[in-house]
């Protein structure tokens, strides 16, 4: 299988970072995978510009030239795409919706057969992006799965370390077990 990872984190290695390690870990147990990193906050991707070009050409192309055209490349290619990011005041980080909303030159073949993992780490709240993800995979026909962990105790008012998280990272680690294995 060849899988691409979106990395939203500006803080490489980090919560959401070691969330989607736990997942690759399990996944890479079932066998050999081609895995593509794309650190995001690394990469210049400018906003969509909203010309939609992508609508009306007959290659569907996105008028913009910069590092988003290494992400279109890996997609076609990919089975399943990995959504890794911590929550910014309730959604994924700019970094990572510049991608997302550069996906509508993708929109146009359509997600089928795709499978997406996204994986979410966050204070207090996820559903927002959660229910974007919801709302958009049946639509899509994408094969959705989601994890998300919370970095934070509310009671003591701390940041934990994402470590503690044991059960998450379980649920992380078997989820790329499961894909990998084919099993949805
Ligand atoms: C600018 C900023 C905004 C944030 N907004 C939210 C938020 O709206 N909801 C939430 O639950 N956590 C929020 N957080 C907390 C992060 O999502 C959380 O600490 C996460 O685990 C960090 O992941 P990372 O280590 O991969 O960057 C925010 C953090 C920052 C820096």
């Amino acid at each position: 299988m060849r899988a691409i990872v979106l990395h939203g984190s500006p803080r490489k290695g980090m919560n959401s970072d070691t969330l989607a390690g736990e997942f690759l870990r399990g996944l890479a147990e079932t066998g050999a995978h081609e895995v593509k990193h794309f650190y995001l906050n690394e990469m210049s991707v400018r906003p969509c510009q909203g010309c939609l070009s992508c609508a009306s050409s007959p290659s569907h192309r996105c008028a913009i030239d910069d590092d988003m055209g290494l992400i279109y490349e890996a997609y076609r290619d990919a089975g399943l795409i990995v959504w890794a990011s911590p929550m910014y005041w309730g959604y994924i980080t700019a970094q990572m919706k510049a991608v997302q909303d550069r996906m509508e030159a993708l929109a146009w073949e359509g997600f089928d057969g795709k499978t997406f993992a996204v994986l979410l780490t966050y204070r207090h709240h996820y559903e927002s992006a959660a229910n974007m993800f919801r709302r958009i995979a049946p639509h899509f026909h994408i094969d959705l799965h989601m994890v998300s962990c919370r970095t934070y105790d509310p009671e003591m008012r701390l940041d934990i370390p994402i470590e503690a998280c044991a059960a998450e990272l379980r649920e992380a680690y078997a989820l790329g077990r499961r894909l990998g294995a084919g099993a949805g």
